[in-house]
C-alpha cells in the first residue's frame, strides 16, 4: 500500500514537486528590487495530494506524525503554526485571489534539508500551491504561483522574504541559471555548466545553527528601505554605482552607509557575473563571488563563523571563488573549484572544521536543476 493510502485511505489524485536553491551571487538585493542568479538543486519538496469536495485540507509530512487539519472558510494569517502553516499559507493565498481549490489531502515529503538556507520554506509553498491548483486543473502562471507564495510567507508566515527563492523553485530550468531582475519582472535563462570548463560548484552545509535569523533579516530589510527613503528613491537598486559615494555621503549613519554600499556593490556584481558567463567566461567569476562575501561580512554582517572558516578555507586550499549563500547567519556556501581539487577542497574544509570544533559540514549535489511541476 502506498504511504499516501495508508495515511488518507484513498488513492491520490497526482503527484506535484517543487525544488530548493542555491543562489550563485545576488544576495540580499531582492527586496531592494535588484538582481538575483539562483539556480534550483535536485533536492526538493514533493506533495502527493487527493481533491476533497468538504472545504477541508488534511496535511501529513512522513517526517511528523498525526494528520493536520484546517477548514478553507476559517484560514486566516496565524490560525495554522509550525510547519503546516506554510500548506496553510498557500491554501490561504489561492483562495484570497479566487481560486476555487475546494479542499485536499497533502502528503508531504522533502529530501530538502530544513534550516540549511536552501529555501525550503519557498519550496514547500511553491509545491502546496501547484499541488492545490494541479488537483483542480487550474493553469496558473509559473512567476504567478511565485508572487502568491511569497505573499503567503509575507502575510500568512509573517516572514518578510523577498521573492528569489519562490521564482527559483517555480522558473528554473535544467542546466541553467535564473537571471531574474526583480523592478523589471524579467528573467532570463543563463546556461551554467561548469564541469564544460572543467570546474565544479560545491554547496556546503556549514552546519551552523540559525540564531536570531528572522529579527535579523527582517532589521536587514528595513534599514535598506529607511536608506531608501533618506535617499529619496523607491528602492536601493535606483542608485547607479557611480553614484553609490555620494549617496554615502548624504546618509547619516554608519550603518546604514554599509547595508547601502552592500546592497549596490552586489547588484554591479551580479551584472558583472553575468556578462562573465555570456562570455563563456566562467572561471574569471570566481573573485566576484569571494568579493560578495567579503561584503556579506563586513558591510551587511550577516555571516557567522562557520560560513568564514568555510570560504576562507576553500581559497586556501585552491577555490577560484567562494561564498556565503542565502539569507546568512547559517546555511551554505558555494565554491568555484577545479573539478579535479573537489575532494581536496572539501577535506580541507572538513578538517578546518574539526579543528575549530564546529559540527561537520556536508556538502550537496548541485546539479542546476528544473523549477516545479507534476511528478504524475
Ligand atoms: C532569503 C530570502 C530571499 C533573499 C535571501 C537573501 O533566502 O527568502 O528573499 O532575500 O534570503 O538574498
Amino acid at each position: 500500500m502506498s504511504k499516501f493510502v495508508e495515511v488518507f485511505g484513498v488513492p491520490a489524485d497526482g503527484v506535484w514537486r517543487a525544488p530548493g536553491r542555491v543562489n550563485l551571487i545576488g544576495e540580499h538585493t531582492d527586496y531592494n528590487d535588484g538582481l538575483v542568479l539562483p539556480i534550483a538543486l535536485p533536492n526538493q519538496i514533493t506533495v502527493t495530494a487527493s481533491a476533497r469536495t468538504d472545504g477541508v485540507v488534511a496535511v501529513a509530512s512522513s517526517g511528523q506524525d498525526g494528520i493536520i487539519t484546517f477548514e478553507l472558510d476559517s484560514l486566516a494569517p496565524g490560525s495554522v503554526a509550525d510547519w503546516a502553516a506554510y500548506p496553510a499559507g498557500a491554501a490561504w493565498v489561492l483562495l484570497k485571489d479566487g481560486y476555487e481549490i475546494g479542499g485536499a489531502n497533502l502528503l508531504v515529503e522533502s529530501d530538502l534539508p530544513s534550516g540549511a538556507g536552501l529555501s525550503s520554506s519557498a519550496a514547500l509553498l511553491c509545491a502546496t500551491a501547484v499541488a492545490l491548483l494541479g488537483l483542480r486543473d487550474l493553469d496558473v502562471d509559473p512567476a504567478e504561483v511565485a508572487r502568491l507564495a511569497q505573499r503567503a510567507e509575507n502575510q500568512y508566515v509573517g516572514a518578510p522574504v523577498g521573492l528569489m527563492d519562490q521564482m527559483a523553485s517555480m522558473c528554473c530550468t535544467a542546466g541553467h541559471a535564473l537571471y531574474f531582475d526583480i523592478r523589471a519582472m524579467s528573467t532570463d535563462q543563463i546556461p551554467f555548466d561548469p564541469a564544460a570548463d572543467d570546474l565544479a560548484l560545491l554547496v556546503i552545509d556549514v552546519k551552523a545553527p540559525h540564531r536570531h535569523v528572522d529579527g535579523e533579516y527582517a532589521a536587514r530589510r528595513k534599514s535598506c528601505e529607511q536608506a531608501a527613503a533618506e535617499l529619496g528613491v523607491p528602492a536601493l537598486r535606483s542608485i547607479a554605482p557611480e553614484d553609490l559615494d555620494d549617496a554615502l555621503g548624504r546618509l547619516s549613519d554608519d550603518v546604514a552607509r554599509r547595508r547601502v554600499r552592500h546592497v549596490v556593490t552586489e547588484i554591479r556584481r551580479v551584472e558583472d557575473t553575468i556578462a562573465l558567463l555570456r562570455a563563456g567566461r566562467l572561471r574569471d567569476v570566481g573573485p566576484l563571488f569571494t568579493a560578495s562575501h567579503a561584503s556579506l561580512r563586513d558591510d551587511f554582517e550577516i555571516t557567522v563563523p562557520e560560513l568564514d572558516v568555510a570560504v576562507d578555507t576553500a581559497l586556501a586550499a585552491g577555490a577560484l571563488g567562494a561564498r556565503m549563500t542565502g539569507g546568512g547567519f547559517g546555511g551554505c556556501i558555494v565554491a568555484l573549484v577545479e573539478a579535479s581539487a573537489t575532494n581536496e577542497v572539501l577535506a580541507a574544509i572538513e578538517k578546518a572544521f574539526s579543528k575549530e570544533g564546529f559540527t561537520k559540514p556536508t556538502s550537496l549535489d548541485a546539479t542546476p536543476s528544473a523549477g516545479a511541476s507534476r511528478v504524475s
